[in-house]
């Protein structure tokens, strides 16, 4: 007899969130793995017995509620430092950009990141990610942009793929160096020189980079700056996505859309025109309710024009020590929907496939179907609401990345 497959998963029920699919559990499912993929789906009575007998290992999952394992599409994880104090003077009245504007903000993180040895920025940021990968996530975006001397940015992306080599996680970078004018550089455009011809070239050389990023704001910078790195992005082939329209309006959204953007991130203060152009574009708007939870910001993205011009829409963290520190998913799913009230529906497909389409990797994650990666997450729960209506407690029993349960703890 061969042993043609790796898996067979029993006795789920399954959530698939594929996109075509209801947003329905199939009890009573199960799901075969060969070679880290999905080859078979389906009811339990309809599996061909010729499959059933060729599998090395079959596994009863107990009636367990089964979901796609979670895209965190926006993050900025690797980091040093805390913002703790600032967040006090925020609590306060202070606002994030008047402490930005006086030296601190993204600044301050820059300066301890920097500070940092590789050493203790990997531990500080594979502690990070196995948070997140304990309550579900099994693909992370990871950004630089704390760095924005070429060896500190060249430190956080190694780190970066550093940690999808020691844990079960896929990682997707962005090179950030338009995160803010560093400190050293008196004008723009030497620093959009500077990143054009001596950072990107470098990076992209050494693979750390599989996208570009950028902070479209007038504390950071203006379209016509972001045209120009985007323009180089291009240049070296790879895709870009934009932090737009967080603090203000602008044109960012529709320069992004003019570079096929993966993602447009933020959009607080997204208008109707710009989700008009959204619409009939692959963009993926991202929101990130963890920023504006933690700023206290009053403006929220334009759920009902979203919903209104059929636009999905991906969620993610946005973790970092500033606007987000916030290294909970499932505390995140609950934000959503309390913070922008985002349905379950919406919270979870904006967690799996629509973050793995603002990644450019749906075609391999996100969903739990046949062809796609087996990532998917086993829940001690009933319901899908169930994961997003609790702050606190986990209620992950297992996580399954590329067919294999993983053992980190
Ligand atoms: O996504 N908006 C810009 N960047 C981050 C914040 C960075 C920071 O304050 O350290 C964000 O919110
Ligand atoms: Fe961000």
């Amino acid at each position: 007899m061969n042993n043609d497959y790796d898996s067979l998963w029993v006795n789920a029920r399954i959530l698939s969130l594929a996109p075509q699919a209801a947003f329905e559990i199939i009890d009573d499912a199960g799901l075969v793995v060969r070679e880290g993929r999905i080859v078979w789906l389906g009811l339990m009575k309809d599996i061909p017995q010729a499959m059933r007998q060729q599998v090395k290992q079959e596994i009863s999952v107990e009636g367990r509620l089964m979901t796609p394992g979670f895209v965190d599409c926006h993050t900025h994880l690797v980091y040093a430092g805390s913002r703790e104090e600032e967040f006090q003077r925020r609590i306060q009245g202070e606002s994030y950009q008047a402490i930005l504007q006086a030296g601190g903000g993204i600044h301050a993180t820059v300066r301890d990141t920097r500070a940092a040895s590789f050493h203790e920025l990997l531990q500080l940021c594979e502690k990070r990610a196995r948070c997140m990968h304990l309550e579900g996530v099994t693909t992370l975006e990871i950004k630089s942009g704390y760095g924005l001397d070429l060896e500190t940015e060249k430190k956080q992306l190694i780190l970066a793929r550093k940690l999808g080599d020691i844990l079960p996680l896929t990682i997707k970078t962005s090179y950030l160096g338009a995160h803010v004018l560093p400190k050293e550089f008196r004008d723009v455009q030497t620093y959009l020189d500077f990143m054009c011809q001596e950072v990107l070239p470098i990076l992209v050389h050494e693979d750390l980079v599989d996208a570009v990023d950028g902070f479209c704001d007038e504390l950071a910078f203006s379209c016509e700056a972001i045209e120009v790195l985007f323009s180089c992005a291009k240049q070296h082939g790879l895709p870009v996505k934009l932090h737009t329209h967080q603090l203000s309006a602008s044109q960012g959204i529709q320069l992004a859309l003019k570079y096929n953007a993966l993602s447009v991130d933020h959009l607080e203060f997204a208008e109707e025109k710009d989700l008009i152009a959204l619409a009939k574009s692959k963009t993926m708007p991202v929101l990130l309710p963890g920023a504006s939870y933690f700023l206290q910001q009053r403006e929220k993205p334009p759920l009902d024009l979203l919903r209104q011009y059929n636009v999905s829409m991906a969620i993610a963290s946005d973790c970092n020590p500033g606007t987000s520190p916030l290294i909970s998913p499932l505390s995140l799913l609950s934000l959503a929907c309390v913070q922008y009230a985002l349905t379950v529906e919406e919270a979870l497909r904006g967690f799996t496939y629509n973050g793995a389409c603002a990644l450019g990797i749906e075609k391999d994650y996100g969903s739990i179907e046949v062809g796609k990666m087996a990532d998917f997450v086993l829940w001690d729960c009933h319901s899908p609401g169930e994961l997003c209506s609790t702050l606190g407690g986990n209620p992950c029993y297992q996580v399954v990345k590329h067919g294999k349960v993983s053992h980190v703890k």
